[in-house]
């Protein structure tokens, strides 16, 4: 694997006191990243969605140290309030990013950073949040080289927000990203993703996602757990196999816009997904007794009513609605109607496909 491209070469003048902002989305994967060797390599090829509404926009706010402080001070605030409790996972990911970017050392680290979902709402926000801090650090890359192009700036920082979190990778850009080696293409990597732009049908290009917040708990199994729950498992390398096998379909799948051939693959690896995680030692059970009623009446609408609309799951309760944009007034009214209630306060997000990570220019 050609770490070497990633490593800064030189270390030239640093700025002194600089900041950035930087938005990044949440995603969410059709073929589930499940399964890892260390850091974040993952044991089979992913590919998702990324989505618009759901998102951190993080201010990162520089202080070079001064030649006798050798202590890296890490300050960060989520909806303008003081949390240490994000500092071991930042300190982990700039001693992790430190051999690609060796100007982080040089500087104090304040983070200020909130999103558009609510915290404990179940969606992941490692991917928004991780994805969001790599843009900004590569902003501070181009700063100190600005010969850098943009394609690079886009492919390191995804490959820095994988080093945080697996999915964080596929953040970066948009609409539909893949992530990890697979042979039908060549620009795949396991240490980087990339955009599926080409030959996507248009029917994908502005597909719908509402997340029905069945369940708005803590995470009861921690994703670094989760991925362990491979090591060792009866079923690894077949599910492995079968992910690479779904990805070659699916790609085919957003080229022909074969909408019934997406639901099958799709609500296939979500159950699959948590098959692993029911047959695995120690075994888990995330689905609640309102996420298999919200997945029945999904497939009882779409028997009746022959509208497109399938499910996925990610390491949880919750249950994403995917559907054509042109379908989206049927399945609001079928989610006020009959799924609402099935969820913590009533609680629905409304998403849709969107673009990645932004930059976000401060005056
Ligand atoms: C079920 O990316 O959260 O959402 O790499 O350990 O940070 P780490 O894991 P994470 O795992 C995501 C798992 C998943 C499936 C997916 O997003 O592909």
């Amino acid at each position: 694997m050609d770490f070497e491209q990633f490593k800064f070469p030189r270390t030239s003048q640093l700025p002194q006191k600089i900041a950035f902002q930087s938005t990044s989305p949440s995603n969410i994967a059709l073929v589930k990243y499940w399964g890892k060797a260390d850091i974040q390599i993952p044991k089979n090829t992913s590919i998702s969605f990324t989505l618009s509404n759901c998102y951190t926009s993080t201010l990162l706010k520089l202080e070079a140290k001064t030649k006798t402080e050798e202590k890296t001070t890490i300050e960060v605030e989520l909806d303008g309030v003081s949390t240490p409790s994000f500092h071991p996972k930042i300190e982990k990911f700039l001693k992790l990013i430190e051999t690609y970017c060796p100007y982080v050392k040089h500087y104090h680290f304040a983070i200020q950073t909130k999103n558009t979902f609510p915290h404990s709402s179940g969606i992941a926000s490692s991917a928004s949040g991780m994805s969001a801090l790599a843009m900004c650090i590569m902003q501070l890359e181009k700063k100190i080289d600005p010969a850098i192009s943009d394609e690079f700036m886009l492919k390191k920082a995804s490959f820095l927000a994988r080093l945080g979190s697996g999915s964080a990778s596929r953040s970066i850009e948009g609409k539909l990203m893949l992530w990890g080696k697979h042979e039908q293409l060549n620009q795949s990597s396991d240490l980087y993703a990339v955009a599926l732009n080409k030959d996507i049908h248009p029917i994908f290009q502005d597909y719908q996602d509402s997340i029905l917040l069945v369940d708005k708990g803590q995470k009861k199994v921690s994703s670094s757990l989760g991925h362990s729950l491979m090591n060792g498992h009866p079923f690894a390398e077949k599910r492995f196999e079968q992910a690479q096998e779904n990805c070659s379909e699916l790609l085919e799948i957003l080229k022909s816009g074969n909408i019934e051939a997406f639901m099958t693959l799709v609500e296939s690896e979500a159950l699959t997904l948590h098959a692993m995680m029911m047959s695995s030692l120690p075994y888990f059970m995330l689905m609640t007794p309102n996420t298999l009623a919200v997945l029945n009446a999904i497939w009882e609408f779409r028997k009746t009513t022959k509208i497109p609309v399938c499910f996925t799951l990610d390491a949880g309760a919750n249950v994403h609605l995917l559907y054509p944009k042109k379908h989206q007034q049927d399945v609001h009214n079928l989610i006020d109607e009959s799924l609402k209630m099935y969820c913590e306060n009533q609680q629905v997000i409304h998403d849709e496909v969107g673009n990645g990570a932004e930059i976000i220019q401060i005056k």
